[in-house]
Formats: C-alpha cells, sequence, structure tokens
C-alpha cells in the first residue's frame, strides 16, 4: 500500500470527553408483554384466555359501567368463554379494602386479575394478585409498616390504564394508604409485581376528567424529572426520561384543554408508562416524599400533591445545586428539561413553565384541602427526600411546604 493509500484508510478518531466517563452499574425490570395502540383494549379477553377462564376484574365504583369500551370488554370475556367476578375500587386501596376483595374472591379461584381504571384501580388490582396466594392481611407485608417479606408468588395480573399519570401498568409496587394522623402511604413490592401484560390503549383515556387529567399529568411529569435526576439514574432511564419528557413537553396541556385530541392523548399514554419504568428504576426524590407525608395526613389526589410541590421543591432543589454544587452533572440535566420544555437554557424557564402549567389547568392549591402552616412542622418531619439530588434540610422542607399552601 502507497503511501496516498494509507492516508485515506487511516481514521482519526476524535474522544469526546463524555464518553471517558464511567457508566453507573445498573439492571432494568421492564413490562413482560407491553401492547399499544388505539383499539387494543379489545385485545383483552383473548389475551386473558391465554392464563385461564376464571377472571377477576377489578374496575372503578362507576367509570367502567359509563365508559363506552364496558361493553365491548364484558361481552367479548363471556364469548371466550371466561367468567368473571367484579370488584369495584372506589378511592385510593387501603390494606383492609384490599384484604377484604381477597376474601371476597378467594374461593373464585380467579386464573388471572384484569385491572382497568386509574391510578388506584391498577394498585388494588395488583395487590390483590399479590395477596391471593397468601391469604393473610396485607398490612403485614407493607414497607414500613409490617415486618414480613413476601416471597413475589401471585395471580398473573394484566394492567389497562384509563388515565395517563402513575405509570402503574410498569411498576412492581402498589402503593396502599390509610389516611389520618397516625395515617400512612406505603408499598407492597416485589420485582415479581410488574403486570404480566400491560394494554395501553389511548382511547381509553379521552373521556378522562379534566381534572384527573391535569392532576396525572403532572404526576406523570413529576415522575420523570425526579427519576430522570435522581442519584439513582442510570444511562437507560436517562434515555426514557428524556423521550417521556417530550411527550409531556407537547402533549399535556394539548390534552387537557382538547380532550379528544388521541395524538395528544396517545403521547401522554406513552409518557405515562415511561414515567412508570423510570420511577421503577431509578427511584424518585423529595416531591414524592411530599406526596408520602401529605397524602397519608389528607385526602388529597396524589397528583395534586406533586404539582403543589414541584416548583418548590426543584426551586431549592436547583438552588442548592447552584451554591454548592455549581459543575454537578445534575444541573446539566436540569438544564436539559428546560431546553425541552422551553427552548432556553436557563433553569428558571423550567421553573416557571411548571408554574405557568399548574395555573393554567387550574390545580388547586394544598390549602383547599385543609393544610395549614400549623402542620407544616409535623408534615416536614415526616417527609423522606429518598432519590433526590440534594437532601434538603428540614428547615428547607418547611420552606416548600409554604411556598404550596
Ligand atoms: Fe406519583
Amino acid at each position: 500500500m502507497d503511501g496516498k493509500a494509507q492516508r485515506r484508510t487511516t481514521t482519526r478518531y476524535v474522544i469526546s470527553r463524555k464518553t471517558e466517563l464511567m457508566l453507573n452499574p445498573f439492571s432494568i425490570a421492564s413490562t413482560p408483554r407491553l401492547i399499544f395502540g388505539v383499539g387494543k383494549v379489545t385485545a383483552v379477553a383473548g389475551i386473558a384466555r391465554e392464563f385461564g377462564s376464571r377472571i377477576v376484574l377489578v374496575t372503578g365504583e362507576r367509570s367502567f359501567e359509563v365508559s363506552g369500551y364496558s361493553n365491548s370488554i364484558t361481552t367479548s370475556l363471556e364469548e371466550q368463554g371466561c367468567v368473571y367476578m367484579q370488584i369495584r375500587v372506589g378511592k385510593e386501596p387501603t390494606p383492609s379494602m384490599v384484604d377484604d376483595a381477597v376474601s371476597a374472591c378467594i374461593d373464585f379461584m380467579p386464573d388471572v386479575v384484569v385491572a382497568i381504571g386509574g391510578g388506584s384501580v391498577l394498585d388494588a388490582g395488583k395487590a390483590i394478585s399479590a395477596m391471593l396466594p397468601l391469604r393473610e392481611n396485607v398490612k403485614l407485608y407493607l414497607e414500613g409498616v409490617g415486618t414480613k417479606v413476601h416471597p413475589g408468588a401471585k395471580v398473573p395480573f394484566i394492567a389497562i390504564p384509563t388515565t395517563s399519570g402513575t405509570g402503574s401498568e410498569a411498576t412492581k409496587n402498589a402503593v396502599l394508604s390509610e389516611i389520618g394522623p397516625q395515617g400512612f402511604k406505603r408499598s407492597l413490592r416485589h420485582d415479581n409485581f410488574v403486570p404480566n401484560v400491560a394494554i395501553l390503549d389511548p382511547a381509553l383515556t379521552v373521556s378522562c376528567p379534566a381534572e384527573t387529567t391535569a392532576a396525572s399529568g403532572m404526576d406523570a411529569f413529576t415522575q420523570l424529572l425526579e427519576s430522570y435526576t435522581s442519584t439513582n439514574a442510570n444511562a437507560i432511564t436517562d434515555a426514557l426520561a428524556v423521550e417521556g419528557l417530550r411527550r409531556v413537553s407537547g402533549s399535556l396541556l394539548k390534552s387537557f384543554i382538547e380532550p379528544d385530541n388521541i395524538t395528544a392523548r396517545s403521547d401522554m399514554a406513552m409518557a405515562a408508562y415511561l414515567s412508570g419504568l423510570t420511577l421503577a428504576n431509578a427511584g424518585l426524590g423529595t416531591i414524592h416524599g411530599f406526596a408520602s407525608s401529605i397524602g397519608s395526613r389528607f385526602d388529597i389526589p396524589h397528583g395534586v400533591v406533586c404539582s403543589a410541590m414541584m416548583y418548590p421543591v426543584n426551586q431549592l432543589t436547583i438552588r442548592r445545586i447552584k451554591a454548592h454544587r455549581p459543575g454537578d452533572g445534575v444541573l446539566e440535566k436540569f438544564r436539559n428539561a428546560s431546553r425541552i420544555f422551553t427552548g432556553r437554557d436557563d433553569v428558571e424557564a423550567l421553573l416557571d413553565r411548571i408554574a405557568f402549567m399548574k395555573t393554567e389547568m387550574k390545580i388547586p392549591a394544598l390549602r383547599n384541602f385543609g393544610v395549614l402552616r400549623a402542620d407544616l412542622d409535623d408534615l416536614a418531619a415526616a417527609t423522606e427526600n429518598k432519590n433526590n439530588p440534594v437532601q434538603l434540610t428540614t428547615d428547607e422542607l418547611k420552606e416548600a411546604l409554604l411556598m404550596a399552601l
């Protein structure tokens, strides 16, 4: 080979500083089977039949009956030779609600549990499927409440969300709560509790009421941003979170203003699912710490707490990072989120956008649910920072609460 040819085939590699950074170790859990698309809910009977013919159908109190899809689902279940027993869930699930549901359907000996509804319905269905083999009180197995470790055995579980928010269709935990002065909001968790099948049919979310679209959408937004900036984030969750944030940015307000916009609804269904994947694998932050402490003492929708705490917690978090760790990579993640939502590099633009979205969707403040200044000490003391990029102090937690009242 002459010198000229050699020059042509020699490549000069430029190694950027970014590629020199070591990837953190991680493992990823995800849904064994995901079916996505408008109209795909009609597949549920055939899929359920793969597990058996005896089905526990977990639904909302009334939403299933008044929806446009209930008849086609129950008819197709009957056509597939299935028998089903319906359990109705009217609010966020409590341990006693799960225990009662398990007692009610244990003699029915179901082959599969199918939950179709919002986050509360999916969490209830997930917990019922997990407790059917054990025949014990679920409280014994709740993190931070009971002392027993769940072995992971369950009845197969199919999750079909009708709201775009919690991402429960992708997660390995069911959140159960008891509201009151000694209340709690805790998880029943095991890797096996990830639904066997998730069916995401964006058409099911078109009838979602505006206030639920707003609150659940802000929950998904919070989950994506918290897992993106989590101390436990990894390369895969970062990529998924960015994709989810991009879809929230383009479609949350649109799905609130134009409820029939199926493109926006599809984006939000995907964003919520991605938020479930990222939270299950990267964890959450202080905003969800508040969701537990406030949500266990006051009867407030989960997404409303997230929406109320999102601006103040992110503002205080960013303030601390700028003051003490200005070169921290997580600040670049906040800047990137700002670019996605506003096209601007400065993180203040992201904070302004968060405040704007809350106002635009008329999401009520915490004081509307009876949270008072007198509650600040107790709430701050009960709030965990989880995987927040900075551990806010008790005084900072109180400052955040004061801003959110
Ligand atoms: Fe959440």
